[in-house]
């Protein structure tokens, strides 16, 4: 008779667990095991490159050679990890011998435990058993991970796990997260930031963020439209920083939602520090930067072998001879690897003779991506010497990103 196995959370943290086998299944289950901070050891005579480099980094111990029984002393788990089904029986022998669990890989009806397959959504994690079935049971994991993604905040059953974080003044006390959106498509916002979104009181949104994410928000959550916001855009910053930390000293869980990565010309910075000025407590998730990202979608990989062994990512929204500018024209020119200029358009001209006067060939291949991963993308091809003339012909508009290196052509046919 098969009875129904008793479902459990291990706290590991600590605590010795074994791994025997140092392969593809063994890759798969240490890191579970150590993020749950378990004192993991390893037996085994090789090890994947993955494993080893969590050896390297000293995060478990290894013992290069076969199983012996005194490896278990000392032990609360044992993960059997090994294909040849003799040695696996040795060790689950051992283990039950000790009434010491053992999972095994090669034969789920020996061991005396089995592994689910997991979600985790915050500090929930979700693990199901299929009855013997791993099939059953990921097909099943996976129905409710899409779920849980797209659905549990707004019903409120996930709670605000990242929201209250204890009080001020005798108020519930709020924090804020500083979420990069990604360049445009809103599939490219990362799994924690979306997560964060579907749990925010308030969403402090820039103009650059993906309009689509926005629309996916619980009708209930109170929506700050940044470029909305009048004065001039100092005077606009210290109004987005006084919302965010107003909304927080309140109690709410507020998500600054920022284009691209927030620490990429995304302000987010000062907006941490007004943060942590007034007690807020800040998380950053950081953003697909349009930096990437842009040249990517227009088939433009910003480093290539054999071609550029560095890009630099400079702002273009001072002139090149503004006394405000931070960036050395001059030293940009004489490197070999690629440009990528943001907010470039209305000085290109400047910039490109700039580099040029500095001895950038004005023959070095250069593109412009506008709109990059959103459906109106458009992508201009040229050269250093043409590019501003060719923008001006092909009325090509911010947001654009400028890439300028050989890389331009490197995927080309
Ligand atoms: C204020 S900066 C913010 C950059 C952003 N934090 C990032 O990491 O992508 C705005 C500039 O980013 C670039 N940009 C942002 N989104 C873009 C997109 N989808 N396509 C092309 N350029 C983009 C443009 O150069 C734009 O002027």
């Amino acid at each position: 008779m098969t009875s129904n196995p008793y479902p459990l959370g291990l706290r590991l943290h600590g605590r010795r667990v074994v791994v025997v086998g140092g392969g593809a299944v063994a890759t798969r289950r240490v890191p579970a095991l150590l993020d749950a901070g378990a004192d993991v050891l390893l037996v085994a005579p090789e090890l994947t490159p993955a494993l080893r480099a969590r050896v390297d980094a000293g995060r478990l111990h290894w013992v290069p050679r076969r199983f012996v029984p005194e490896d278990l002393d000392g032990a609360w788990l044992v993960q059997v990890a090994v294909d040849d089904p003799m040695a696996a029986a040795s060790v689950s022998a051992v283990a039950a011998e000790r009434r010491i669990f053992c999972v095994r890989a090669d034969d789920r009806t020996a061991a005396t435990a089995w592994t689910p397959a997991v979600t985790r959504h915050g500090p929930v994690t979700v693990a199901v058993l299929g009855g013997g079935d791993p099939r059953r049971a990921m097909t099943v994991r996976d129905a409710i991970r899409d779920l849980l993604a797209v659905r549990l905040a707004p019903d409120g059953v996930a709670g605000r796990p990242d929201a209250s974080t204890g009080t001020i003044g005798g108020r519930q006390a709020g924090r804020v997260a500083l979420v990069g959106a990604g360049p445009g498509d809103p599939e490219l916002i990362t799994v924690k930031g979306w997560r964060l979104l579907t749990e925010a009181d308030v969403v402090v949104a820039d103009r650059l963020v993906p309009g689509l994410l926005l629309d996916e928000l619980r009708p209930d959550v109170e929506l700050v439209d940044a470029s909305k916001i009048p004065y001039g855009p100092s005077r606009a910053q210290e109004e987005i920083n006084q919302i965010l930390v107003d909304r927080a000293l309140a109690g709410a869980f507020v998500v600054r939602l920022k284009g691209g990565d927030p620490y990429v010309f995304g302000r987010g910075g000062e907006e941490l520090l007004a943060c942590a000025a007034a007690g807020v407590p800040v998380t950053v998730v950081p953003g697909v930067t349009s930096s990437i990202a842009a040249p990517a979608a227009a088939g433009i990989p910003v480093t290539h072998r054999g071609v550029a062994h560095e890009f630099t990512v400079v702002s273009g929204h001072l002139a090149p001879d503004a006394p405000a500018s931070l960036v050395r024209w001059d030293a940009l020119a004489g490197l070999h690897g690629t440009l990528v200029i943001l907010m470039g358009l209305k000085n290109l001209a400047a910039i490109t003779a700039t580099l040029i006067a500095h001895g950038r060939s004005p023959q070095t291949p250069a593109a412009v991506v506008q709109e990059a991963t959103t459906g109106t993308q458009r992508v201009l091809r040229s050269t250093l010497g043409e590019v501003a003339a060719d923008l001006r012909a092909a009325d090509l508009r911010p947001p654009a990103v400028v890439v300028v290196g050989d890389v331009v052509g490197a995927l080309d046919g």
